[in-house]
Formats: C-alpha cells, sequence, structure tokens
C-alpha cells in the first residue's frame, strides 16, 4: 500500500503568545515540528507535506534545511480550519494513488509504534479511511467520536459545538487520520463552515463518510499521554515534563541509575550508556553521548558532548561540544569550550578552562588555568594558574606542549610558542621563545633579599635612607 504523509503546522497558534510560530518552539531541544517528521521519516512514505503558514514557511524552510530533510511544502494563506488545511496540500499529492495519513504539528508526544498499528488497522478494515481515538478522563477542548455501530464513527463533534450528551462523551479525536487520498480531497471539497469557530473542519468528513456509506473506522489507542496537543506554554510544559519522564524510564530501562530523575533535565537526542550514573541537577543537551560505567556529578551540564567509558565529571561543570577519552576525570567546576579533547586518563580539575585544545592520554591541568588553541602531550602537568597567551588583540595563535612536560605554577605561555617533550618550566615563568626536548626553562626576574628592611624595623628602614 502507497502512503504519503501530510502535517497540519499552520494554524495561528494564538493561544502560544509568540512572535515565533508555534511548531519552531523547542520542546526536549528540538522543535515540535521535529517530532511528526520523525514519524513520517520512520514510515517511509511516498512523499511528505508540510502545511505552513505564510509567515511561517521561512523559518521553518531554514531549520529544515539543516537537517537535510527532504519534505515538500504547501502554504495556506489563511488559517481557515484543517479542512482547509489538508486541501492546501492537494496540489501536491494530485498523481497520488494511496492513503494521506494526517498529523497534526502539535501532538508530539505520539509514538511511532502506535501510528503503525493505526496505518495497519485502516488497511486491514478497508472503506475510506480511519480515525485514531483514546479515551480521556478529562476530554473537554477535544473533539468527541460519535460512534455509530461497532467500530464506525458516524460524526466527530468539536467541543465547543457540542451539546452535554456530547460532552459527556470520553472519546476524542485524537487529529490523527489515515484517508484513501481521493476520496479524502472530493470529501474536503464538501465541508463545510457552519460551526461555532468558522471554520472548515477536518473533522467532518467523518461525518461525509457516514452519510455515503460505512463510515469511517475509529481505532482507539491506549495511552491518552501520547496524545497531548501542545495549545499553549502551559502544555508545552507538561509535554516537556512527560517527554522527560518517558526519556528517564527508558534510559532506566537500559541500566542507567538517577539519583533524583525529576530533577534531570534530557534532550531527545541524547544516549547514555549502561552503569552510568546521573546526579541531581544534570542537564544533558545536544546530540550528548556518555558511554558506560560513567558519573555524571550533580549540576552539571554538558551539550553536544561525547564521553567514552568510564569517564567522571564531577559536580558543576560546563561542557559543550568536548570529546573526552575513557577515565578521564573533570571537575568540579571546570569549563570545557568546543573542540577540547581529552584523552583518555587525563584530568581536568577546578576552575580550568580549556577551548580548542588537546590534552593527551594521562596529561592534567588541575587547578585554575586557562588553555585555548593548545595541543599538550601525554602525561604532561600544566601547573596551578598556567595560562596560553593565545590571543594578541588581533589573531589566536596555538601553543604546542610535547610528552611529559612539566609546566610549574603561574606559568604564561605566550603564543604562538613550542615546547618540546621532557622540559621543565620553572614556576611564574612567562615563556615567550620555543624551548627545545629535554630543557628546563626559567623566565622571571630574579628574587632580591634585603636583610633587615622588613616590617619590624621602620625605624632603621628610614635611619638608613638618610
Ligand atoms: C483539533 C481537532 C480536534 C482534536 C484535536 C486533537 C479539528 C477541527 N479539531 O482541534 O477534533 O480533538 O485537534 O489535538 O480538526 N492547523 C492548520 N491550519 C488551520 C488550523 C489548524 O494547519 O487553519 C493545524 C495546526 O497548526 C495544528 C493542527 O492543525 O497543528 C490542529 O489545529 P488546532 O487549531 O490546534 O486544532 P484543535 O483545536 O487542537
Ligand atoms: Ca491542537
Amino acid at each position: 500500500m502507497e502512503l504519503a504523509v501530510v502535517i497540519l503546522a499552520a494554524g495561528q497558534g494564538k493561544r502560544f503568545q509568540s512572535a515565533t510560530p508555534k511548531i519552531l518552539h523547542p520542546l526536549a531541544g528540538s522543535p515540535l515540528v521535529d517530532y511528526p517528521l520523525a514519524i513520517a521519516r520512520a514510515l517511509k512514505p511516498r512523499k511528505t507535506v508540510v502545511v505552513v503558514s505564510p509567515a511561517a514557511k521561512a523559518p521553518l524552510k531554514v531549520h529544515l534545511n539543516g537537517h537535510g530533510d527532504a519534505v515538500h511544502w504547501a502554504v495556506q494563506q489563511r488559517p481557515l480550519g484543517t479542512g482547509d488545511a489538508v486541501r492546501a496540500a492537494a496540489g501536491n499529492l494530485r498523481n497520488f494513488r494511496g492513503h494521506v495519513l494526517v498529523l497534526a504539528g502539535d501532538v508530539p508526544l505520539l509514538r511511532t509504534e502506535t501510528i503503525r498499528r493505526f496505518v495497519k488497522a485502516v488497511y486491514r478494515q478497508g472503506g475510506p479511511g480511519g480515525v485514531l481515538t483514546v479515551e480521556r478522563h478529562d476530554p473537554s477542548t477535544y473533539g468527541r467520536i460519535v460512534r455509530a455501530e461497532g467500530d464506525r464513527v458516524a460524526q466527530i463533534v468539536e467541543d465547543r459545538d457540542a451539546n452535554a450528551a456530547t460532552r459527556a462523551i470520553r472519546e476524542i479525536n485524537t487529529g490523527i487520520f489515515c484517508c484513501e487520498g481521493r476520496w479524502l480531497f472530493q470529501a474536503l471539497q464538501r465541508v463545510q463552515r457552519h460551526n461555532a469557530q468558522r471554520e472548515y473542519y477536518l473533522t467532518d468528513i467523518a461525518a461525509l463518510a457516514a452519510r455515503e456509506g460505512n463510515g469511517l473506522c475509529a481505532v482507539q489507542a491506549d495511552d491518552p499521554d501520547e496524545f497531548g496537543g501542545v495549545n499553549s506554554r502551559r502544555e508545552l510544559a507538561q509535554a516537556e515534563m512527560l517527554l522527560r519522564e518517558r526519556m528517564i524510564l527508558h534510559w532506566m530501562d537500559r541500566g542507567v541509575t538517577f539519583l533524583d530523575p525529576a530533577s534531570v533535565i534530557l534532550d531527545a537526542g541524547v544516549t547514555i550508556g549502561r552503569d552510568t550514573l546521573i546526579e541531581a541537577g544534570v542537564r544533558l543537551a545536544g546530540k550528548t553521548r556518555i558511554g558506560s560505567g560513567c558519573v555524571i556529578g550533580q549540576g552539571a551540564i554538558l551539550t553536544d558532548t561525547t564521553l567514552a567509558r568510564a569517564v567522571v565529571i564531577k559536580p558543576y561543570c560546563v561542557i559543550d561540544g568536548a570529546v573526552i577519552g575513557a577515565g578521564a576525570q573533570v571537575g568540579p567546576f571546570a569549563r570545557l569550550r568546543p573542540e577540547t579533547r581529552l584523552d583518555a586518563g587525563s584530568r581536568v580539575g577546578n576552575f580550568v578552562e580549556i577551548k580548542k585544545s588537546r590534552l593527551g592520554r594521562g596529561a592534567k591541568a588541575n587547578h585554575l588555568s586557562y588553555l585555548g588553541d593548545a595541543v599538550i602531550g601525554a602525561g604532561s602537568n600544566i601547573g596551578c594558574g598556567t595560562i596560553t597567551c593565545n590571543y594578541d588583540g588581533r589573531k589566536k595563535h596555538r601553543t604546542i606542549i610535547g610528552e611529559r612536560v612539566f609546566v610549574g605554577s603561574d606559568v604564561a605561555l605566550v603564543a604562538p610558542v613550542r615546547i618540546g617533550r621532557d622540559v621543565v618550566i620553572g614556576a611564574g615563568s612567562v615563556i615567550t621563545e620555543d624551548v627545545p626536548a629535554g630543557a628546563l626553562a626559567i623566565a622571571r626576574s630574579r628574587q632580591v633579599v634585603k636583610r633587615g628592611r622588613g616590617m619590624k624595623n621602620e625605624g632603621r628602614r628610614a635611619k638608613g635612607k638618610k
């Protein structure tokens, strides 16, 4: 059977009170529209059409081009209702002969498996198509399913158009339909706007199908949480909580321990290896990948970062775009910026900032340092307070340090500069020239000691001066 997917995303999103189109608001780090798009991609349809408003088209295109998505566009000129929105996709599907699956842009918690089962059930039952329904304890605001006999639908009534008896129905329209394409577009030609909102309702195709014959089939799903529409910031926050909980349970089932699951924020693209421990208040964002047996300390924020196995991130680190090798330790209070690479067994301690630099195997920078545009060889030790002076006010320059180098405390490495292997650099040095392998370099003024000129000798000091 052939399938096309139409994603409705042209609504005004009035209740959202935003200058940004609703479908571009992020949920667990990804814009709302990415969720139906991911389902569409998994179904491998003949075509995917996103129906957008004129205002949302440009920003949406920018977003989707970044993701290399091959979707088709239909513009709904005015938000005249869900029926009109589907009709806007008719031109894109003129020569298409299969079934059309309609997904809303604002129902992000939907599972791909649920849709697969729904589409299969519609194919099996035949007829013009079907609607996916679910029972809710509180069905208010949703369209109600009025059943004919068995699995067939007599009509769908919007909350605002329903009388008390219809309002009591708990089976609701999830907004997801799968219909024979040619029938769908013909039926939509006949839909009127005699309703409370003066809109063309997609839901009216149910009554049309019933009048023609058997009607649409109603396929009931089990979990109402999958179908919560995101129409306001409140509903966005609810969806965020549900999705977060779902992801955390998913990783728990795969062997991850969470000390305080409710306080952890995960993005949808994150993966975590087994026997990893996540402490309270951790945030894992973007495409962060955590290996097995790691510990992520309290309050750490990791974005687009990759950790191999057995990495320990101590509390309150902020790490963005880093790649960290097996057994490395970081923090507490470290900041790793993009293109930081820590090789296996290396250590970064408190109040260390690293940018675009590589720390070789077993190398250490344990206290109060800034390392930028640097390469530090395996086994080297960067003393407390060491700084790479990588910026001369115009350009960035590199610092290259060989293996097994000992850099004493409070050293300034004025880049560009190269330090050979097995070098020792004395504390407090300002290194402006390259140092050859095996050498000792000291670059500071010699200490001066004047006896008897300390604090308790004010009188003599004054006399001495005369
Ligand atoms: C819709 C259904 C309702 C169902 C609910 C499930 C209709 C008339 N009502 O109501 O039965 O219970 O979804 O969440 O279909 N859209 C457009 N163009 C428009 C109007 C809407 O593209 O002119 C898009 C919206 O961007 C959204 C989707 O269609 O993605 C649903 O529209 P919305 O206004 O949120 O409908 P609901 O009132 O939630
Ligand atoms: Ca909605």
